[in-house]
């Protein structure tokens, strides 16, 4: 039995037997082993004087055993249940001096530093399931609002986001790698005949699969080699990119706001165990920090204020106007200043706004065409088009998106003023031609979800084995 059941129907009296990994053993009597099933361990009530010595001796933290015996309710404080031991098995033995798991408080950076062995700690198991029921009522979302799940492809030959921020994939030994008449590898000697590399986004494919099956959503690993040592950046993250055929860049912002209000509802319901957890984390760390230093709201309330509010929408020229006008750039604490229109908003001014001017998460639209990639819709203006960002606290930007363009002659000369190869693109253009219809979409940073979900401020600690610049251990 797993000890989440044991917890949920616990059969008293009876025979049960678990597995599991010794948390703490107190008093030569009380072991406390969890599963990883919930965050609940079960104590396990040894029998000293029946148990051999050899037996005791072995039972560690970190140590697997097996337990046999009689489910009660329990003496002691601290627990409902427990069970009675008549027979312990050990199934691993683990060495006290040389496990680095000890039951005491860890910083966060060295359980990264063992991030093999994290996920036998409540904070790290807590996340994980988190990050399991998050990818579940993202596919659930989708399932009941009628797309359908597609798989774009990891190796790619185009730059989808432009910015050239690309791992090459090849099986060319680059020591000896032919080259042209400009001293440039011969790539057409390379598996794939061609450049390739890893994708930073599904997004072209999707859309070509958008104008067959109308409402599609890609899940998957998503690759970028920006040189970004944040906190918020990771070389190997999870994005959902949905795409959707007649819809205009409302219809678009509203099926972003519902869709992440859903997920964070129905992560509420499911992980009210692991969410209270880290709730009392979170709080009892704030007592550490400075009275300005602490959340206003803690992680459940800001969860229920996510979910219950409106996220407020303003154009970039809004943005701009209040940000130019703001505190901290007339002071000049911004690290890149608010001058002319058209500078990229940095996180410093994402956050500015979402955790200082409106205290709710913002969408950002019609922004400047030269801050945003090839795709995006022109508007009438001639100078913004139809991106949206939205912006959470915390966090600063947690979905990217847009209306795509969708006329072919505009398509093409943006292509061309961003000296992009047309020719790289003919199956991207193809749309264009053969019943163009208006689409959109967006991507959503799935690690950066997680950071909002359970309150954790370091994107390392929200994937199992992070990828980051000079990191790619385990
Ligand atoms: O804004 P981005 O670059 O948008 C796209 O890639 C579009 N093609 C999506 C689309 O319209 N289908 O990335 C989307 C989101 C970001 O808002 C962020 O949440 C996440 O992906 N993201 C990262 N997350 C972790 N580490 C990184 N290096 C990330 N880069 C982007
Ligand atoms: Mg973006």
């Amino acid at each position: 039995m797993t000890i989440k059941n044991l917890f949920l129907n616990p059969p008293i009296k009876e025979k049960v037997s678990i597995k599991g990994w010794v948390k703490t053993f107190r008093a030569n009597r009380f072991i406390s082993v969890n599963d990883g099933s919930s965050l609940q361990s079960i104590q396990c009530v040894v029998d000293y004087d029946n148990t051999a010595e050899v037996i005791l001796n072995k039972i560690n933290t970190g140590a697997s055993i097996k337990v046999n015996g009689t489910l009660v309710e329990s003496q002691g404080k601290g627990q409902s249940i427990e069970i009675q031991v008549e027979k312990i098995e050990i199934l691993g033995e683990c060495d006290p001096e040389l496990y680095p798991i000890q039951p005491k408080k860890h910083s966060l950076e060295f359980l990264r530093e063992n991030a093999h062995l994290r996920a036998r700690t409540s904070t790290f198991s807590s996340i994980f399931r988190i990050r399991s029921s998050i990818s579940f009522a993202i596919h659930k979302y989708f399932k009941e609002n009628g797309f359908f799940y597609i798989n774009t492809p990891i190796v790619t030959g185009s730059d989808a986001e432009g910015a050239g921020e690309m791992f090459k994939v090849t099986t060319l030994d680059i020591n000896k790698a032919e080259v042209n008449d400009n001293n440039e590898i011969d790539f057409s000697k390379d598996f794939f005949g061609k450049e390739t590399n890893l994708t930073v986004s599904g997004q072209l494919e999707a859309e070509n699969m958008a104008m067959g099956l109308g409402k599609v959503y890609t899940f998957g690993p998503t690759f970028r080699a920006e040189n970004s040592n944040t906190s918020r950046h990771l070389a190997e993250f999870w994005m959902i990119e949905p795409e959707m055929a007649f819809y205009d860049l409302s219809d678009n912002m509203n099926l972003a706001e519902h869709f992440i209000k859903s997920v964070l509802d129905y992560i509420v319901k499911d992980c009210k165990e692991d969410l209270y957890f880290l709730n009392q984390r979170l709080i009892n760390e704030d007592k550490s920090k400075p009275a300005q230093e602490r959340n206003e709201l803690n992680l459940l309330e800001r969860l229920d204020f996510v979910i219950n509010n409106d996220f407020v929408r303003i154009t970039y020229s809004e943005a701009y106007e209040i940000l130019k006008n703001s505190k901290p750039n007339k002071k000049k604490k911004f690290k890149f200043p608010i001058s002319d229109w058209g500078v990229d908003l940095q996180s410093e001014h994402e956050r500015y706004l979402v955790e200082k001017h409106f205290k709710k998460p913002v969408i950002i639209f019609d922004y400047p065409a030269k801050i945003k990639a090839f795709y995006m819709r022109m508007n009438e203006d001639g100078k913004t088009v139809k991106a949206m960002d939205i912006l959470f606290p915390g966090i600063g930007e947690i979905v990217g998106g847009s209306q795509r363009e969708e006329r072919l002659d505009i398509l093409k000369s943006r292509i061309k003023e961003l000296k992009i190869d047309e020719k790289e693109l003919w199956w991207y253009l193809d749309l264009r031609k053969f019943g163009t219809v208006e689409h959109s979409g967006f991507g959503l940073g799935l690690e950066r979800l997680i950071l909002f979900a359970t309150g954790m401020t370091n994107i390392r600690d929200v994937i199992p084995f992070p990828r980051t610049p000079k990191n790619a251990e385990f």
